[in-house]
């Protein structure tokens, strides 16, 4: 299993987080490929960007289009879609190393436009190549650290080496996160790519090839991709692909189906594709549900197995391990503890081969959690997933991998994964202690569906609410997690700043930021908490807070409430995030934020 070298380059202050939250597209096709490539980019756009850029190559030429701001901007300035050619690179630039600007855009040539190269990630070792190829005459028009790289190509392709030597000869001057691919004026027929401890895969199409950041940017050509490891190097022509690792040595990789399909990345008749992915929910919990029972029973045996289990995860992931958390350990079977990916290190010291890390993660490439599967390894832990992108780094690091099957998730917030996730958990406690609470998952698809039909009431609340400057989300017991769950949501959507916590903790400081009007999400279903989470509802009525109820029961306390149909402790936290998730989307369409694509977040946060 190829392991990467660090993720993460921690240097100059414009460098000082590991970014790779954009995209490449590139292809080689029988039609025109600016078309092809500009369609792959929007369906990456959610991975956040602020530049974009296409390069094509025909006829001996190689040009650049590239502009700051939105593809849109790029296609009206320059009407990319209109560039000639069949080969071609592309590019969403998130910027680490010089400005915002276009010349830092991508694609960068080389000194005599016999290159051009598109990178994602960090080149640690830039400012040494950057200072020994300017002595060398290259002359540099950006101030980024990619644009060594198609010198670097150039370089060796001047010495008579073919596009894959020279691309091999670069990569292995090259130290940090790097997912590349370049293109060469003299030789159309190809492209080559790159990657280390940054996502790059192959989609394998009819007469058409294409090398990209993520399959949803080819997903609508094929539904075959090649994964590549880390330290891979890959040619690509219009007929296929070789694999070599860098020493030059072919490696032999086979194509996989994938589970998504296009339909997946339509919005369908919605407005946007977080309240679709809402909606999902009475379907793709019902997936989750199915699990392969081989790599259950292994994921189950490594549990049982293990001596400690620490889970974690990051954001929305690390609420669903919470809850598998609370599962494992009430049942008494596992003794287990979670933890913060991005705090994982601190708490390693414990960890050694009897150890079990169970990490979730719906894109399988957040960077906090790759590094702290990387220090678990290093202490001899075993590493299982629960993971939707079954490609991702994360799955290819595991040992065990179970998958959410929930389809991708385009809207950065976490909805359809979350209680995917939730499920995934239930299923494996479950089988951990022997016993079945999930029963009928139809069954759950359909209190799911009832609780959707809960909208109206939500949007209503969020119209009375929407200028409120502070929530509050309070839970009990193995409730607590969608208290969390529900304040980052809301965060997340609609910028008003939120607080989950534990209902018992408000009386010991923060009932002191309790005001006249204030909302309260008081998530309290019927059962085991209700009448202490009930009783602290009436501290915050006491202090002027206007509750909304989260709850089978009605009550007085609940100046607002949203039903949800009664259930049992697995089945319950998975209906009560539903308003929460709900709640979140409007606030954020009433404050006019585009929930798809909320500001200085991006989907798959590849940042330590
Ligand atoms: C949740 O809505 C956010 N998008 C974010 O907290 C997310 O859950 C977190 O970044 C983890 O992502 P992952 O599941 O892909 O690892
Ligand atoms: N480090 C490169 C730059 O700043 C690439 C950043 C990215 O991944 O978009 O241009």
């Amino acid at each position: 299993m190829n392991r990467g070298r660090d993720g993460c380059y921690i240097g100059s202050a414009e460098a000082s987080e590991c970014k790779t939250l954009c995209g490449i597209v590139a292809g080689i096709s029988e039609e025109e490929i600016a078309p092809i490539l500009l369609e792959g980019l929007r369906r990456v756009e959610y991975r956040g960007y602020d530049s974009a850029g296409v390069a094509t190559v025909s006829e001996g030429k190689l040009e650049i289009r590239k502009e700051v701001g939105r593809i849109d901007d790029l296609e009206s300035k320059y009407r990319a879609s209109g560039m000639k050619g069949r080969t071609g690179i592309s590019h969403t630039r998130w910027a680490t190393h010089g400005r915002v600007t276009q010349a830092n855009a991508h694609p960068h040539a080389s000194c005599e436009d016999l290159v051009a190269v598109v990178h994602n990630g960090i080149i640690e070792n830039y400012r040494e190549l950057r200072e020994r190829l300017i002595k060398e005459g290259h002359v540099f028009k950006s101030e980024t650290d990619s644009e060594v790289i198609p010198h670097l190509i150039e370089e060796a392709s001047r010495t008579g080496k073919d596009p894959l030597a020279a691309t091999l000869s670069a990569v292995r001057q090259l130290r940090g996160q790097y997912a590349i691919v370049a293109m060469f004026r003299d030789h159309p027929e190809v492209i080559t790519g790159a990657r280390n401890d940054a996502p790059l895969v192959v989609g394998v199409g009819e007469r058409e090839m294409f090398l990209a950041s993520d399959v949803l940017a080819f997903i609508s050509r094929t539904d075959r991709a090649v994964f590549l490891d880390n330290m891979e190097v890959v040619e690509v022509t219009a007929r296929g692909y070789r694999v070599f690792d860098t020493d030059g040595v072919e490696v032999e990789k086979k194509p996989t189906q994938l589970a998504w399909e296009l339909s997946d990345l339509s919005k369908h008749d919605y407005a946007h594709y977080t309240l679709k992915e809402i909606h999902e929910q009475s379907v793709t919990v019902e997936r989750a549900y199915l699990q392969d029972a081989g790599k259950l029973d292994s994921f189950v045996r490594a549990l049982r197995g293990a001596e400690s289990v620490l889970l974690t995860a990051s954001g929305s992931s690390y609420h669903a391990a919470m809850l598998l958390k609370d599962r494992l350990n009430r049942d008494g079977i596992v003794r287990c503890d979670a933890v913060l990916a991005g705090e994982f290190e601190d708490t390693a010291h414990f960890l050694d081969k009897g150890t079990v890390v169970v990490a979730f993660s719906q894109s399988g490439e957040t960077a906090d959690l790759l590094h702290a599967v990387k220090v678990a390894r290093g202490k001899g832990a075993k590493v299982i997933s629960v993971v939707n992108a079954a490609g991702s780094s994360l799955a290819r690091e595991s040992d065990e991998v179970l998958t959410l099957n929930c389809g991708p998730e385009v809207g950065v917030a976490a909805t359809k994964s979350f209680t995917a996730q939730v499920m995934v958990g239930n299923v494996i406690a479950d089988a951990v202690v022997g016993k079945s609470t999930v029963g009928d998952p139809a069954a759950v698809g359909r209190l799911i569906a009832e609780t959707l039909a809960t909208e109206e009431k939500v949007r209503e609340i969020a119209k009375l609410f929407r200028d409120r400057p502070d929530f509050y989300f309070i839970a009990r017991g193995h409730h607590y997690p969608l208290a969390l769950e529900g304040a980052l949501k809301l965060k997340e959507l609609s910028y008003i700043h939120a607080e989950g916590m534990p209902a018992s903790e408000l009386k010991h400081g923060t009932l002191a930021l309790i005001e006249k009007g204030t909302p309260v999400v008081v998530l309290a279903p019927g059962g085991e908490g209700f009448e202490s989470t009930i009783s602290n509802a009436l501290e915050l009525e006491a202090r002027g807070a206007e509750v909304i109820g989260i709850s089978d029961k009605e009550h007085p306390v609940f100046r607002h409430r949203v039903g949800i149909p009664p259930s049992n402790e697995s089945i319950s936290p998975i209906l009560e995030v539903i308003p929460l998730q709900l709640l979140a989307y409007f606030m954020a369409t009433e404050r006019k934020n585009d929930p798809d694509y909320p500001r200085n977040l991006a989907k798959s946060v590849t940042v330590r």
